[in-house]
């Protein structure tokens, strides 16, 4: 038996999984906290999540990273899950406690973490448009209303999806934070502190603000365009904020890095440094790896 079979084994599940940096982050933690694990890629058949799934437990695994298109499944996979996945209706990640699967969603709290650590922004107190009402917007709705905007707006290429979501996390907001939607074409004229692009428009290249039909001057004075995806895929939306005057742009590395420590603290109790992390990862992009 060679060693590595004997160590403990994680991995990242989803369709495709083939370009996931996510083995890269999580082999940078094990070696930075001194944890020794091996962390692979699992891809699964659109319609074979669940029998995936089985087949690494009965193989020894005891977590997954869970991405596009199985967080919705993934936390109906799992017998209990966390109070956050309950509440954004999806899951990122699955830990094996006690004879069964644990879910819990790390993307809300990766983007507040990636806020606060490295763009140095809060949404306290601002007021915030999210762009999408998908799957990646709901794992961030719940934690970014919890921190008490002033106003969040969602707003989507088909109004009912957004009308849901609203609905769905409204309940949450506290005093001084109003959720409403608003379709596109009705954006003109307001101005944001922070617009968040959650689409998927941004995987096919197509998340220009243009290409969106948004209206122009969406930006308030010094506000944040951020893409929850990162490196070239976030560049048409990011190409377009800068053009429209927004003062200050991010791609989601910075969340993906932050919502992987989470999951690599619920799995081995401790949890690792991002920064050297996401320095390494940026690096790697920029030299084209
Ligand atoms: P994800 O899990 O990545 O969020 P999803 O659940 O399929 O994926 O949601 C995709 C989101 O991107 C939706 O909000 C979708 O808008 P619709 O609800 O109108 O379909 C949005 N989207 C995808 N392509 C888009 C485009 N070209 N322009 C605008 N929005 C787009």
């Amino acid at each position: 038996m060679s060693h590595s079979s004997t160590l403990p084994r994680y991995a990242v599940i989803g369709h495709p999984v083939a370009h996931s940096r996510s083995p890269r982050i999580h082999a940078l933690f094990a070696a930075a906290t001194g944890q020794a694990l091996t962390y692979e890629r699992l891809p699964a058949p659109l319609d074979g999540f669940a029998r995936t799934v089985r087949e690494f437990h009965d193989a020894g695994g005891l977590g997954l990273s869970v991405t596009v298109p199985f967080k919705l499944e993934c936390l109906e996979l799992a017998a209990t899950a966390s109070e956050r996945a309950h509440s954004a209706g999806a899951a990122n990640t699955l830990a094996w406690r006690g004879g069964a699967w644990f879910a819990d969603n790390t993307d809300g709290a990766g983007l507040l973490n990636d806020f606060a650590r490295h763009v140095g922004i809060d949404d306290r107190g601002r007021d915030v448009l999210v762009l999408g009402a998908g799957g990646a917007a709901r794992g961030i709705l719940g934690p970014l209303i919890a921190q008490g905007p002033r106003r969040l707006v969602i707003a989507n290429r088909t109004p009912e999806k957004a009308a849901a979501l609203a609905q769905l996390f409204a309940g949450r907001a506290g005093r001084g934070t109003v959720v409403s939607t608003m379709p596109f074409a009705a954006l003109g004229g307001q101005r944001f502190d922070i617009v968040i692009n959650s689409t998927s428009a941004s995987l096919g290249g197509a998340a220009s603000g243009d290409a969106m039909h948004l209206p122009p001057a969406l930006f308030a004075p010094g506000a944040l365009a951020y893409d929850l995806t990162y490196g070239p895929a976030s560049a048409a939306f990011l190409g377009w904020a800068a053009r429209e005057g927004a003062a200050r742009c991010a791609d989601g590395l910075g969340m993906l890095v932050e919502q992987a420590a989470l999951q690599f603290e619920l799995w081995r109790g401790v949890l690792p440094a991002t920064d050297p992390v996401l320095a390494q990862l940026r690096a790697e992009i920029g030299a084209g790896q």
